[in-house]
């Protein structure tokens, strides 16, 4: 079933004023108070929504997260039954720093079309639209993925770009990268905008790769999806505690490689407004007493792929 298109502004509205609620914490180098002001824009905003909404990606278990934590259930109750993933302030160390790269962002599709899964890593790979799925793959060497899709894409090998979050665990796929002669944009945080660099020619990345948070991943598999671009994501479960977690959400197989439509199924819409300008939009612009916010929202069924800019006055 499609997702109505009366949607869209109401999710539009919700990252905008989540973004807007962080305005306040930027470069005040308080990371928790500027996703808590996030965090509660968020669910207040989610609450008044006419959904029966249940947070499947959130920000914590039920018993490390005062709001927002997975299995919550958000909306007046009256109406259709969403999965709905949130990430309400995306690098919370911009934000803090005030730094490039902030984003609000929330994703919803029809109950039980959204991976359900516990607060882990995961590895991730994510790439262009029109590569053969098979092609590429998180247990090929990064030469083979890299050739495979230079292949596809009728791109030289040594014009392809990836980018990566710059962390030591990324060590070997940096180390590869360099003596393949490939050029790696490194990301100090914020991997949803990461993932989504391959989604348009303008970003001039072929592959994101690497490891980051299972949220994230999950988030980013939704726009993806609506871009028809690939993505493959494998959660670990590197704890007893985790693995039990998991378990209880029904998954058997901890090493499973997840592909995108095992991540998201069916219709979905996801939107990010910007907090901090970044890659994928620009940053909350105040003049006049308005708060102009950019906002990228995709719709998967009506394959829309936007970016809209709110003009919100601001009371003083
Ligand atoms: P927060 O906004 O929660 O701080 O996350 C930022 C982020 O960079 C994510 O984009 C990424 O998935 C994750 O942290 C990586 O985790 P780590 O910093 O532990 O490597």
């Amino acid at each position: 079933m499609d997702i109505d298109k009366f949607y869209q502004d109401q999710l539009i509205k919700i990252t905008q004023e989540a973004a807007i609620s962080v305005y306040p914490h930027l470069g005040k180098n308080n990371k928790i108070a500027a996703d808590e002001a996030a965090t509660n824009s968020m669910r207040t905003n989610l609450n008044k929504m006419n959904i029966k909404g249940n947070i499947v990606i959130g920000e914590g278990e039920m018993d490390e997260a005062p709001m927002l934590y997975i299995g919550e259930k958000v909306g007046t109750k009256n109406g259709p039954e969403l999965d709905i993933a949130v990430d309400p302030l995306e690098g919370t160390n911009f934000a803090a720093k005030n730094l490039p790269g902030a984003i609000s962002v929330i994703a919803i599709s029809n109950k039980n079309d959204l991976f359900h899964a516990p607060e882990s890593y995961m590895e991730k790979i994510s790439y262009p639209h029109g590569i053969d799925k098979s092609a590429i793959d998180l247990d090929f060497t990064l030469k083979k993925n890299l050739s495979n899709l230079a292949d596809s894409k009728n791109k030289k090998f040594e014009s392809l770009r990836i980018c990566v979050l710059d962390r030591p665990r990324h060590k070997k796929i940096i180390d590869e990268a360099k003596s393949l002669n490939i050029n790696v944009k490194l990301i100090s945080d914020g991997d949803v905008s990461g993932a989504l660099l391959v989604t348009e020619e303008k970003h001039n990345i072929d592959l994101f790769i690497g490891t980051g948070g299972g949220p994230e991943g999950v988030l980013a598999a939704s726009a993806l999806d609506a871009y028809d671009c690939g993505f493959q994501g494998r959660f670990i479960f590197d704890t007893d505690e985790l693995k039990k977690r998991a378990n209880k959400m029904g998954i058997k197989d901890f090493d499973k490689k997840y592909k995108l439509d095992e991540i998201i199924k069916g219709d979905s819409l996801f939107c990010a407004s910007g907090i901090t300008k970044g890659d994928l939009v620009n940053g909350l612009d105040l003049r006049n007493n308005k708060m102009f916010v950019n906002t990228l929202i995709t719709h998967k069924s009506q394959n829309m792929k936007k970016i809209v800019t709110g003009e919100i006055d601001i009371i003083k």
